[in-house]
């Protein structure tokens, strides 16, 4: 054997050696990895299930811990006994330690609070509209629920230019133009902010769901700076779809689903989820305002917070804040102008 033959030899054995070390350390890496349990880790959670929960937002033990056996239920499709499994699995298997106090302020100092142009709108929210949190905006057709989701998905640009607004429109009623207005308004760059709202039309109300459930898509693996969610309307669809009495269990299931979706969102990723509402008028009250929100109660928990809006004199809107974790219930007018809303004077 010459010398050239004996060093490619040596060399060929050079990159063994080299590989083989690669290999260990990838092998530990991913030992190191593997300490922390993943969904797949749980007895009776196979690839579909998996699957169906991810879908559903709950892509990490802790909201599998925290969830009830009918969530399971209803958004894995597996049984009750399995579902109550799957949540000890889950339980068992992560510390599941307190957070001090300390840790919370530091979490909620993360919140942005959207600013809408009306000062007293803003205090009437805390502040302006949080992210980590769901608000549900309701009122009859007109009063204003679609221009606060157009002020919204332009004033986050505000407070971080990289923000993207994703607008699931179930009417048709995102207008473009409207946000060129608005973003002149507050002296921001229409294209610029044009480019930072994804918009998607929702044909019906799965469709509407499915949506909701790939927005984790475009933070996760399109690595998207999404800081507000808007669906307009939420319930028109669910409306529409099922009508009847028969129907409303079935539609609630689905609403309830979607919110819990929704709800994930907004607590997993520090965004702002916004929704609109109908009202419906309630033949039964004789006394007050006889509209009351579409949804009922599975809408209004999983809000945050609630405003009911209202036309109110000269053409102002009235917003009147219905529960919220921390704040008085209060009411406020405002106005819808070109550039934006504003105080009433
Ligand atoms: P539905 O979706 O039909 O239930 O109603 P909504 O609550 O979403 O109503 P929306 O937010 O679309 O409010 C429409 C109202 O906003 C209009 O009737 C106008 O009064 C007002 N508005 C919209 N654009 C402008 C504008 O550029 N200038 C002014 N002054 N008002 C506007
Ligand atoms: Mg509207």
């Amino acid at each position: 054997m010459d010398i050239q033959a004996i060093t490619q030899q040596e060399d060929i054995l050079q990159e063994e050696i080299i590989e083989e070390k690669i290999t260990k350390k990838n092998k530990k890496m991913t030992k190191e990895e593997a300490k922390e349990p993943t969904l797949y880790d749980l007895p009776g959670v196979g690839a579909a299930t998996a699957e169906k929960l991810e879908s559903a937002g709950y892509n990490n033990l802790m909201s599998v811990a925290v969830a009830s056996v009918g969530q399971l239920v209803d958004v894995a499709g597996v049984t009750e006994a399995n579902a109550r499994k799957i949540i000890n699995a889950a339980r068992s298997s992560m510390n599941m330690g307190f957070e001090s106090g300390q840790a919370l302020l530091a979490k909620r100092e993360k919140i942005i609070k959207i600013q809408t142009g009306s000062q007293n709108l803003n205090q009437l929210v805390g502040g302006g509209f949080e992210t980590s949190a769901i608000t549900e905006v309701f009122g009859e057709f007109g009063s204003g629920k679609t221009q606060i989701a157009h002020v919204l998905a332009v004033r986050i640009q505000e407070q971080d230019p990289s923000a993207i607004a994703v607008y699931v429109d179930t009417e048709n009623t995102f207008r473009p133009e409207r946000i060129n207005q608005l973003s002149q308004g507050v002296g921001l760059d229409p294209d610029k902010v044009l480019k930072n709202i994804k918009v998607a039309r929702a044909y019906n109300s799965d469709h509407q769901m499915l949506l909701a459930e790939k927005i984790n898509d475009l933070i996760i693996k399109d690595k998207l700076n999404v800081k507000l969610v808007v669906i307009d309307s939420l319930t028109a669809h669910f409306r529409a779809e099922f009508i009847g009495r028969g129907t409303l269990a079935e539609r609630q299931q689905k609403l309830n689903r979607h919110m819990h979706v929704l709800l994930r969102l907004a607590d997993t990723h520090n965004l702002t989820v916004l929704v609109t509402n109908q009202v419906m008028s309630k033949p039964d009250m004789f006394f007050g305002d006889p509209t009351t929100a579409i949804g009922g109660h599975i809408v209004a928990h999983a809000s945050t917070f609630r405003i009911y809006l209202r036309k109110g004199k000269k053409g102002s809107r009235v917003a009147k804040l219905i529960d919220s974790p921390n704040l008085p219930e209060g009411e406020c007018a405002f106005m819808v102008e070109q550039s934006g809303l504003t105080d009433v004077n």
